[in-house]
C-alpha cells in the first residue's frame, strides 16, 4: 500500500513521536487490517530498569498474538516512531491514538489518503506500566467475544469502542475478582450464580462467560432487576448468544428466593438499601461467596444528621457523606463476619474512573466461629451502632437471627 499523503504521514509521525517522547501515549490501536489474516495491533508504553520502551502486540484472526518490544532510547525514538507510523498507515485502515490530553482517529483510504480527527481527552496523565505490569487480562483487546459485541463494547473485529474503554477495563477488573475467588467455589457440578440488581448486566454476561466458556463449567445465572425493559434486553442478548443458562426476571430483590443454593451472589452498584436486602438474602441462603460493590449511601447519612458526637465532621455534608459511606460499609462487613464470612474490602477499579469503586468480598469460612466469638462480634457491632445512634437496614433484617443463633447455638450464624 503506497502512501500518497505525505503531509498526513508527517502529522501522524509527529503525533506518535510526541506521544512516546512525552510519555503521554496510553494506547495506539490499529484496526481494520488490509491483511485478512490479521485482526489488529496495539502499542503501549512500558518502563523497565528506568528505560522507556514500546510494546507492540499484533493479533491474528486464528487467535495467535505476537509481542515485540521496541526501545526508544536516544535516536531509537525516531526509528520506533517511523516504524509504528509505517506499520499503521500501510497495513491498517483505522488507527486510534489515545493519549493524555488528546485522542486521535486516523482513517486511511484505499488510495492512501489520510483523514485525521483530533479530539481533546479528559485524562491528563498516563501512568506508564512497569514491564512486568503489562498485565494480560482475561479479555484482551482484539478478541471479538460475541457477548462483548452484542453488549456494544467492541466491534465485530474486536476493537473496543473509545466510549466503552472504561467499561471494558471494569469488566476485566471484575473478572480478576471472579478469578481470585474461583478456588472458593465448588470445583465440580453445576454452579448457581445470582446477580441481584443486575441492570444491563455487563458483569453478569462477563461472569457467565468466565464460568461457561473460560472454565467450561455448567452454570445457571439468575439476574433480577426492578426494570422490565432492561430485563427484556438482557433476556434477548442471552437468547441471541444461545446462553440458555442465563435467566432474567423482573422483580424486587428483597423478595427474591434463589432456586437452589447460591454459590456466588453478586450485587454490583445496587442502590442504597437494595445492597442490604441482597446481603441479607445471600447470608440467609449461605452463599459460598458474595461480591458486592455498594452504590449510593443515603440511609446512614440521614441517621447521622442529628449526631452531635462527631459534630466537627457531621456538620459538613460532604464529610458526613464520607463518614456515612465508611460506617455503612464497615458495619456491612462486620455483619458478614458475624455470620461466618471472611471479609475483604478492596478497590474494584481505578478510583479515577468512578468514585463508587469499593468492593466487599465475602467468602464463607469452612470453620464456624464459636458462640463466644459470635457474641463478641455482636457486642462490638452493638457498641458501634450505639455510639452513632443508628440502626442500619442490614442489621434490622438480621439482628434476631444473629442473636438467636449466638445464644442457642443454632445453625446460623455458622
Ligand atoms: C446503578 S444500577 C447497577 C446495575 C448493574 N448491576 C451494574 O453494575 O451496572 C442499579 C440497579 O439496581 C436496580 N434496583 C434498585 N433497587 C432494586 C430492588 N429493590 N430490586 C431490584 N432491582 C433494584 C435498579 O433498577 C438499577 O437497574
Amino acid at each position: 500500500m503506497l502512501i500518497s499523503d505525505n503531509a498526513g504521514f508527517e502529522r501522524v509521525y509527529t503525533l506518535i513521536q510526541n506521544a512516546i517522547g512525552n510519555r503521554t501515549l496510553s494506547k495506539m490501536i490499529m484496526s481494520r487490517p488490509r491483511d485478512k489474516t490479521m485482526l489488529r495491533a496495539v502499542a503501549m508504553l512500558f518502563e523497565k530498569n528506568g528505560e522507556l520502551s514500546v510494546s507492540l502486540e499484533s493479533f491474528m484472526k486464528d487467535g495467535k498474538a505476537v509481542r515485540k518490544n521496541h526501545t526508544v532510547k536516544g535516536n531509537e525514538l525516531q526509528k520506533t516512531s517511523q516504524l509504528l507510523t509505517e506499520l499503521a498507515i500501510t497495513q491498517y485502515r483505522q488507527i486510534n491514538l489515545i493519549c493524555a490530553g488528546i485522542s486521535v482517529e486516523i482513517l486511511v483510504s484505499d488510495k492512501g489518503k489520510l483523514h485525521i480527527t483530533e479530539k481533546k481527552q479528559e485524562i491528563k496523565e498516563i501512568a506508564v506500566a512497569g514491564h512486568d505490569r503489562i498485565k494480560k487480562y482475561l479479555l484482551s483487546e482484539g478478541e471479538a467475544h460475541p457477548f462483548l459485541i452484542k453488549l456494544g463494547v467492541c466491534s465485530e473485529n474486536g476493537r473496543v469502542y473509545d466510549k466503552k474503554q472504561a467499561k471494558f477495563r471494569q469488566i476485566n477488573k471484575f473478572l480478576d475478582q471472579i478469578d481470585a475467588i474461583y478456588g472458593d467455589l465448588p470445583q465440580e457440578g453445576e454452579l448457581c450464580v445470582c446477580d441481584l440488581c443486575c441492570g444491563k448486566s455487563y458483569l453478569s454476561f462477563a461472569a457467565y462467560w468466565y464460568f461457561s466458556v473460560h472454565k467450561a463449567r455448567k452454570v445457571s445465572l439468575y439476574g433480577v432487576d426492578l426494570k422490565s425493559d432492561v430485563i427484556a434486553y438482557c433476556s434477548e442478548v442471552a437468547r441471541s448468544l444461545g446462553w440458555d443458562g442465563m435467566h432474567f426476571k423482573t422483580g424486587d430483590v428483597s423478595r427474591f428466593q434463589p432456586p437452589s443454593h447460591p454459590n456466588l451472589v453478586l450485587s454490583l452498584h445496587a442502590c442504597d438499601v437494595a445492597t442490604d436486602y441482597v446481603l441479607a438474602g445471600a447470608i440467609r441462603s449461605e452463599a459460598d461467596v458474595i461480591l458486592s460493590t455498594p452504590c449510593c449511601h443515603h440511609e446512614i447519612n440521614g441517621q447521622l444528621k442529628g449526631f452531635s458526637g462527631l459534630d466537627f465532621i457531621c456538620k459538613h455534608s460532604m464529610l458526613r457523606q464520607k463518614l456515612a459511606d465508611a460506617v455503612t460499609d464497615g458495619l456491612r462487613a462486620k455483619t458478614l463476619e458475624i455470620f461466618g464470612y471472611d471479609v475483604t474490602v478492596c478497590e474494584l477499579i481505578d478510583p479515577d474512573e468512578t468514585p463508587k469503586n469499593l468492593l466487599i468480598r465475602a467468602v464463607k469460612r469452612r470453620k464456624k466461629p464459636s458462640s463466644a466469638q459470635v457474641i463478641n462480634l455482636i457486642k462490638e457491632y452493638s457498641d458501634a451502632i450505639g455510639f452513632f445512634g443508628i440502626t442500619p437496614k442490614l442489621w434490622s433484617l438480621l439482628e434476631d437471627e444473629a442473636r438467636l443463633s449466638a445464644i442457642s447455638g443454632e445453625r446460623k450464624p455458622q
